[in-house]
């Protein structure tokens, strides 16, 4: 393990004292995970739903395939329930142990973009994981938005409530999920990681549809 020390500070960003120190942690705790494949599974088009002739079941039938999306380890892994943010398709703590802080983008002296770069980051040697996720804005959901341990019922009724979307009505909802380049990082998640189903389009689709058919939620 020591011997790897030398080349995991050659393949940082931003290899400095001691965040460096704690991204070594990291690499090594990381290597007992298997990588993943990238593989892009189906998401169904929202006029595929047209069929349901109860506007109610069909608006929770919409829900429920955009949730194919939301319920998803690389959405949920930052709309986490505890102080930490999660990591891989088992969604364990975050390693090295990192700490939301007051802004979701981590804590004094360990920031998330001391390792989280502007983009993703592909490492040019072998470890565990094949990149380091990034973007500008890189950081956790105010915990209002957590949905870990919550059901697809639970998350809709969530999403829709003012007082915990970042005071968003619906078509706000809408643009923030069909636009929003932090969410658009699902389908983009760098490599070694399973994007989530679909398209950014489709997805903003089956959203809009949902909407259109009164935002109804599945039973929690
Ligand atoms: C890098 C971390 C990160 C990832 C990955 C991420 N989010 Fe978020 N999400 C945030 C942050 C930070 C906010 C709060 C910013 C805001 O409200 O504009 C947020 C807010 C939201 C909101 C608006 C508030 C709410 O919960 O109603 C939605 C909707 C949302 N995210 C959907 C998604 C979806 C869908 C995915 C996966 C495709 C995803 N997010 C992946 C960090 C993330
Ligand atoms: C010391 C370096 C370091 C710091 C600081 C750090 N991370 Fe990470 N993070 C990583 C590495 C490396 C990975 C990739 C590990 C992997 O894929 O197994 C990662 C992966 C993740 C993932 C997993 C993405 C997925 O889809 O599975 C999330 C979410 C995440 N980090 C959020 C954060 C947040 C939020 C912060 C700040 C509160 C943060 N990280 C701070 C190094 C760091």
């Amino acid at each position: 393990m020591r011997a790897l020390t030398p080349k995991v500070f050659g393949i940082l960003s931003a290899p400095t004292g001691v965040v460096a120190t704690i991204c070594t942690i990291g690499v090594v705790v990381a290597l007992t995970a298997s990588p993943q494949a990238q593989e892009r599974k189906e998401l169904r088009a929202a006029s595929t739903f047209v069929g349901i002739q109860d506007r109610s079941a069909r608006s929770r039938a919409l829900f429920s395939e955009a949730a194919k999306v939301i319920a998803n380890p690389r959405c949920v892994n930052c709309h986490p329930a505890g102080d930490h943010p999660l990591q891989g398709d088992d969604q364990h703590i975050h390693q090295p142990p990192v700490y939301r802080g007051e802004a979701g983008t981590g804590v004094p002296g360990l920031q998330c973009a001391a390792c989280h770069s502007d983009r993703n980051f592909n490492l040019r040697e072998e470890a565990s994981y094949q990149s380091i996720p990034g973007n500008p804005r890189w950081g956790l959901a105010p915990i209002e938005m957590a949905w870990e341990g919550k059901s697809v019922g639970q998350i809709c009724e969530q999403l829709k409530d003012t007082k915990r979307n970042g005071g968003r009505d619906l078509a706000l909802l809408q643009e923030h999920m069909a636009k929003d380049d932090i969410v658009a990082h699902g389908w983009d998640p760098g490599i070694g990681r399973d994007p989530v189903p679909g398209t950014q389009e489709v997805f903003g689709e089956l959203i809009r549809a949902w909407i259109d058919t009164g935002a109804a939620c599945p039973s929690p």
